[in-house]
């Protein structure tokens, strides 16, 4: 049985006091459960949240990284800066990113290579625009990010992957992929896996959804066979609904 994984995407939301009052109230209303939640926060939040989560069931992440160890990017951070104060996690080509800031699926695999050398978790995002899905392309185009994603990834190094399918369409835009919709992709990227490397990969792979996900929807979404749980962007932004997300399963 793959663990259920629940993680929210602040994007450029929360200041640090407001990242503490939240998990606070977050990590009181989810300790028993056994559902892995993470929380992908800004830079500046980073350390006031892994000061805060301490004791807690809540892990940390940042939302991107540079693929480089150091030197002359300015404004970048690296996986080592990131491993050195105690991140987990990692979200690596965020839609977001690859349309404002130029992330490719090239910069996607340097950036997922680092992480993992630096002992990081990837979350690695994939999703097809609305064009592409009415053309019906979706199914290559996700099962070409994956590839181009994966490529010189060993197949053990899978352990530490989590993968997140983000119809780009459904971003932000109330407007969910239905449970069944978004379950075939994941089955999809799930086979793709399996060609790339293994059945028993695979399966063991971690697979997510996002894309307007809710508590009025998350437990049905969460409950296919397919999807382990769910990268949650605008409802993890408060702690009441997020905990009911996280719950829901
Ligand atoms: P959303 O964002 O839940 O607000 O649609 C999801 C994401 O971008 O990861």
């Amino acid at each position: 049985m793959r663990r259920k994984v629940i993680a929210g995407n602040w994007k450029m939301n929360m200041l640090p006091n407001e990242a503490i009052k939240f998990i606070e109230e977050l990590s009181a209303q989810v300790k028993n459960t056994s559902n892995e939640i993470i929380l992908c926060v800004p830079y500046t939040d980073l350390f006031y949240s892994l000061l805060t989560v301490q004791n807690t069931n809540i892990k940390i992440g940042a939302q991107n990284m540079h693929w480089e160890e150091k030197g002359a990017y300015t404004g970048e951070i690296s996986g080592q800066m990131l491993k050195s104060i105690g991140v987990e996690y990692v979200i690596i080509g965020h839609s977001e990113r690859r349309k404002y800031f130029a992330e490719t699926d090239e910069t996607v695999n340097k950036k997922i290579k680092s992480a993992l050398q630096n002992e990081l978790k990837p979350i690695v995002c994939v999703g097809e625009t609305l064009e592409q899905r009415e053309a019906g392309n979706h199914e290559n185009i996700v099962r070409n990010q994956v590839k181009l994603a994966l490529e010189g990834i060993q197949s053990e190094q899978l352990e530490k992957i989590i993968i997140a399918y983000e119809p780009i369409w459904a971003i932000g835009t109330g407007r969910t992929a239905t449970s069944n919709d978004a379950n075939e992709m994941i089955k999809t990227i799930r086979n793709e896996v399996a060609n790339l490397y293994s059945e028993e990969v695979a399966q063991k792979l971690i697979i997510l959804y996002g894309g307007s996900v809710k508590s009025e929807n998350s437990k049905e979404l969460f409950s296919t066979s397919d999807i382990d749980g769910g990268l949650v962007g605008g409802a993890s932004l408060k702690p009441d609904e997020f905990a009911k997300i996280c719950l829901s399963v």
